[in-house]
């Protein structure tokens, strides 16, 4: 790989072809450790696990299995959305937009969009940003697909990535946020994440975003702990992580998947749940752990909104709403705004 470096940007440069390039944050920031991170939110009352920690490979392949489950309705919905959206989208974009992602994934949602894109732009370019170097490998599969892409990779956090596209250039961008992602973070969080969007976005900038709604609480239960649980699973799988990485010796068959609608703050909350009382050792983290029997170590948040909280969010927010698209049984939305 032949690397340049940017001026006035604290990235580094890397061109693979005229097609690809990433950029990657020059000084790696200090963050804290795996280690460091588990030993605060488990030394603790309320215990709790950081949701990124889930997605190392088999937790990635996992969640991917998730996506398919019959239960978990929100993947397959957004698709359906968007396979709807692809006829009114020209009316929004020309030649003169690209597509940034915050958090690229697999990219088949990614395709529907390209699909529009590519078929009324001459030349298309493509800016993922993602934490994960897996961008790398979803960019050359694109690339091999789609002849008239050029894909701008930066391998950063959100906020890093967007503070980035803010500085690039001055052509237009639409940039999507899709999966529900949004409502993984507390809504305190969530609106600071929103107008950091919003103070990136140039006049012009289109802002697509994806948010699960309110509904049936069974549905919504049965979506986070699926029959064959695959979700168990996954929530278990952070467990054996810590195992693996940190030498500890959590015993997986003293915890059991739980995951609960909370109506009244409109989120599955969900957690791993201590059977027995218990003591484990983190050795890397220098903890020993105590757990009582049904203490709860909490996982993850994902919010679920009305199409009225969606609005007044985003107006609250500094946006203006475009488009709202919508399922036939309104299980999840799909909305497009720009800067008010
Ligand atoms: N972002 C996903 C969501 O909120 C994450 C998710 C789906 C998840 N199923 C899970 C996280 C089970 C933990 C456990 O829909």
């Amino acid at each position: 790989m032949n690397e340049t470096i940017q001026k006035n940007l604290n990235y580094k440069k890397y061109v693979v072809d005229s097609k690809l390039q990433y950029f990657k944050p020059h000084a790696s920031k200090i963050e804290k450790t795996f280690a460091e991170e588990i030993s605060s939110s488990l030394n603790n009352d309320s215990k709790f696990i950081t949701p990124k920690f889930f997605y190392d490979k088999k937790g990635s392949d996992l969640f991917e299995k998730i996506c398919t489950l019959p239960e978990y309705y929100p993947t397959r919905t957004e698709i359906e959305i968007l396979k709807n959206l692809q006829a009114d989208l020209p009316s929004f974009i020309d030649e003169s937009f690209r597509l940034v992602e915050l958090g690229s994934g697999a990219s088949v949602k990614t395709r529907l969009i390209l699909d529009v894109f590519t078929k009324i732009q001459q030349s298309t370019e493509y800016f993922p940003i993602d934490i994960s170097e897996i961008l790398t490998e979803s960019s050359e599969q694109l690339l091999r697909d789609y002849d008239s892409l050029h894909i701008t990779g930066i391998i950063d956090t959100y906020e890093g990535g967007l503070e980035f596209l803010k500085n690039y250039d001055e052509k237009k961008n639409l940039i999507l946020f899709l999966g529900s992602s949004f409502g993984n973070f507390s809504p305190v969080d969530g609106k600071n994440f929103l107008q950091k969007i919003n103070s990136t976005m140039k006049s012009d900038d289109l802002f697509l975003i994806g948010l699960d709604l309110v509904k049936d609480s069974k549905v919504l239960e049965s979506a986070y702990d699926d029959s064959q649980g695959i979700t168990a699973q996954f929530n278990l799988n952070v467990l054996s992580r810590i195992n693996d990485e940190l030498d500890a010796d959590f015993d997986l068959n003293n915890f059991s998947h739980h995951s609960i609608y909370n109506e009244e703050d409109q989120r599955i909350e969900m957690y791993l749940k201590s059977l027995v009382n218990q003591s484990v050792i983190i050795s890397k983290s220098n903890l020993s752990l105590n757990l009582e029997k049904n203490e709860l170590i909490h996982t993850e948040h994902s919010h679920k909104y009305t199409l009225d909280q969606i609005r007044t969010l985003l107006t609250s927010t500094g946006f203006k709403i475009n488009h709202i698209w919508l399922d036939d049984n309104s299980f999840f939305s799909l909305t497009l705004a720009s800067k008010n």
